[in-house]
């Protein structure tokens, strides 16, 4: 394929050598003169393992040729990548004047081709980028529609400096947001051959994916060397421990707790990160990360009071209570805390959970009930039913197999959802829907 990329930096650079390598005629286009003459020389923009070795072969191979001429460079390609910088403002937001600029080139480019042709975004952008800056460059610029007169797609890039090549050869995934079929194949013929899934996907999540994988490195780093000064504070190796904490792939290094949903709680999340915390205080060792987490997971429960306030009714009804399916647990719910809230701000509120229910019946959690939290014990019923006929607004906060299909069947056209545990969509019948994280 002839494939043409914008900017020469880290991305730009490997992938022109890796594209070049792999059989692609590649023209190159960077405002820099300097990078391009070294590229004509044979030699990288960049340090990099493996690097020098591969751009020199592919330049000699005479598949990479490099120009700072835009429009030259649209005319002679099928693709183009676009991988300019994106480095922050002072605010923190994300200085996009060069992928601005490069999309209103490339457009202006567009209008003159008759070819279609298909423009393929690298660099990593906020969301939304797509759409009000590089469609918006491209289309103003060329006249033409996205999707109709040319090809558009963002596919993020998934390397690391320092083993770019390696990187770029098995990402974990190739992944394409389009709306656009075409573009989509035509990238497929480009990474169908990794060893890796290609998933096709929509733009807004595509833009998103980069920035929660980056988000969740950063996480994982902090988490460590949190834990890690904490353990130092005690005399225990910190390596030691992290080491034993990545043994267990089946709740820690794995999808358990990483899917969107309602906020935690129970006995013992609170209760040890608060304690674990404490530890910190206790040593002189500040631990930012971990010290936010509740606060992060309050914010969450107040995100979900928003959602019923701005309904503006006054019946409320819950479906579960305790702090996770298939226990009665009732301590530190954060169901809990939503129906104190609501009771507190004096919303009509009935609460159906059939776990506490029955521990009501059996005594296990009477106790507890009746006299840590009377006022909400007294809300509670054993009718599922009533508490969906009540509710102006239903709080699902549990949607076990043989629960969803009664509240589906059971909802009603007028009646607003909040669903805080992805409720099956199909058979509700209410005319809101508000999921708490989707
Ligand atoms: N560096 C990485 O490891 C990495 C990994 C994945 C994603 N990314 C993302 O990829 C993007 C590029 O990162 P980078 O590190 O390669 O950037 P970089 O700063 O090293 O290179 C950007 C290049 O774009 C050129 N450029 C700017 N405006 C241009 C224009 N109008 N036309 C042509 N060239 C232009 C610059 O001269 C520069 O050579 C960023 O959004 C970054 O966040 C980077």
């Amino acid at each position: 394929m002839k494939i043409s990329i914008f900017g020469l930096g880290y991305v730009g650079a490997v992938s022109m050598a890796c594209l070049a390598r792999d059989g692609h005629d590649v023209v190159g286009v960077d405002l820099d003169p300097h990078k391009l003459d070294l590229i004509r020389s044979g030699r990288s923009p960049i340090v990099e393992e493996g690097i020098q070795e591969l751009t020199a072969q592919v330049v000699a191979s005479g598949k990479v040729r490099v120009t700072n001429d835009v429009a030259e460079a649209v005319r002679a390609t099928q693709l183009s990548f676009i991988c300019v910088g994106t480095p922050s403002s002072p605010n923190g937001s994300q200085d996009l004047s060069a992928v601005r600029r490069v999309s209103e080139q490339i457009g202006a480019a567009l209008k003159d081709k008759g070819d279609y042709h298909t423009v393929v975004m690298r660099s990593t952008i906020q969301p939304g980028s797509m759409d009000e800056v590089v469609r918006a460059g491209l289309e103003s610029a060329s006249g033409k529609k996205a999707n109709v007169d040319f090809g558009l797609g963002f596919q993020p890039e998934f390397l690391r400096e320092g083993s770019s090549i390696k990187d770029y050869d098995n990402p974990p995934f190739t992944v394409i947001g389009t709306e656009d079929e075409r573009a989509a194949n035509v990238l497929r013929e480009v990474f169908g051959h990794l060893q890796c899934e290609y998933i096709v996907t929509s733009i807004g999540v595509a833009e998103l994916l980069k920035y929660a994988c980056n988000a969740f490195h950063a996480v994982k780093i902090t988490f460590a060397n949190e834990i890690g000064r904490l353990s130092r504070s005690v005399g225990v190796d910190g390596r030691a421990v992290m080491d034993l904490v990545c043994k267990d792939t089946r709740l820690n290094i794995s999808p358990v707790y990483l899917k969107p949903g309602f906020a935690f709680g129970g006995s013992c999340l609170p209760k040890d990160l608060r304690a674990l915390t404490y530890v910190g205080k206790q040593n002189d060792v500040t631990t930012p990360m971990l010290g936010n987490v509740m606060g992060s997971n309050r914010a969450h429960i107040d995100h979900a009071l928003e959602l019923v306030a701005q309904s503006g009714k006054r019946k409320i009804g819950m479906v579960g209570l305790s702090f996770k399916p298939g226990t009665d647990d009732l301590r530190e719910s954060p169901l809990v805390a939503v129906a104190e809230r609501l009771i507190g701000k004096g919303y009509d509120l009935r609460i159906y959970d059939p776990e506490v229910n029955l521990s009501r019946l059996l005594g296990a959690n009477k106790r507890y009930i009746e006299h840590s939290i009377p006022h909400i014990g007294s809300l509670m019923s054993q009718d599922c039913a009533a508490v969906i006929d009540h509710a102006e607004v239903l709080i699902v906060g549990l949607a076990g197999r043989e629960l969803a299909p009664t509240i589906a069947e059971r909802t009603r056209p007028g009646q607003i959802v909040v669903d805080l545990v992805g409720l099956p969509r199909a058979g509700v019948k209410a005319t809101e829907y508000h999921g708490v994280c989707w």
